[in-house]
């Protein structure tokens, strides 16, 4: 089946966030509903949904921090993967991106989440020899 891929509607926040649960992306010290909220407020980012059937399905939530793109967030419903989902929307998140000129994508995985960087691998990304440190603001 075909996937429609467009922005997330506000409407849509309460299945995003289900979803994220049942993709184990939501952590005690994130506020999925204010992330949601930000991300769709500024032009530099976005929320993209994946619809079957308009049911929600899958997201990728993307922006460009004026020097490199990123995606976070990235999600198929557990019952709808290993379909080209998850590929289809990393490459609407890419086309979304160069759309607004920012000309490199990043991923961050999670260190207990390592394995999925095979998927990452099969689109072509490339380990990035780097570490992320964070402060909260
Ligand atoms: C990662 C995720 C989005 C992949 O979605 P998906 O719809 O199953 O992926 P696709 O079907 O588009 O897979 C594309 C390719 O990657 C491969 N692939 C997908 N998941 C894989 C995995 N965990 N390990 C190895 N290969 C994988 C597929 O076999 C396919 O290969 P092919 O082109 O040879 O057929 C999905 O597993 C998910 O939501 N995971 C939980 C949330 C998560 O970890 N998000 C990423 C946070 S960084």
């Amino acid at each position: 089946m075909t996937l429609a891929i467009s922005p997330l509607r506000p409407d849509e926040t309460e299945a995003a966030v289900a979803l994220w649960e049942a993709c184990g992306l939501t952590r005690p010290w994130n506020d999925p509903r204010a992330d949601i909220a930000l991300a769709l407020s500024r032009p530099s980012s976005t929320i993209l949904a994946g619809r079957i059937d308009s049911k929600l399905v899958a997201t990728a939530m993307t922006g460009s921090d004026g020097h490199r793109g990123w995606v976070y967030y990235l999600a198929v419903d557990p019952t709808a993967q290993r379909k080209g989902y998850g590929a289809a929307m990393m490459h609407a998140a890419a086309a979304w991106l160069r759309e607004i000129g920012a000309p490199k994508l990043h991923v961050m995985i999670r260190s207990e989440n390592l394995g999925v960087a095979a998927f990452y691998a099969r689109l072509g990304y490339v380990k990035s020899d780097t570490i992320t440190m964070a402060t909260r603001l």
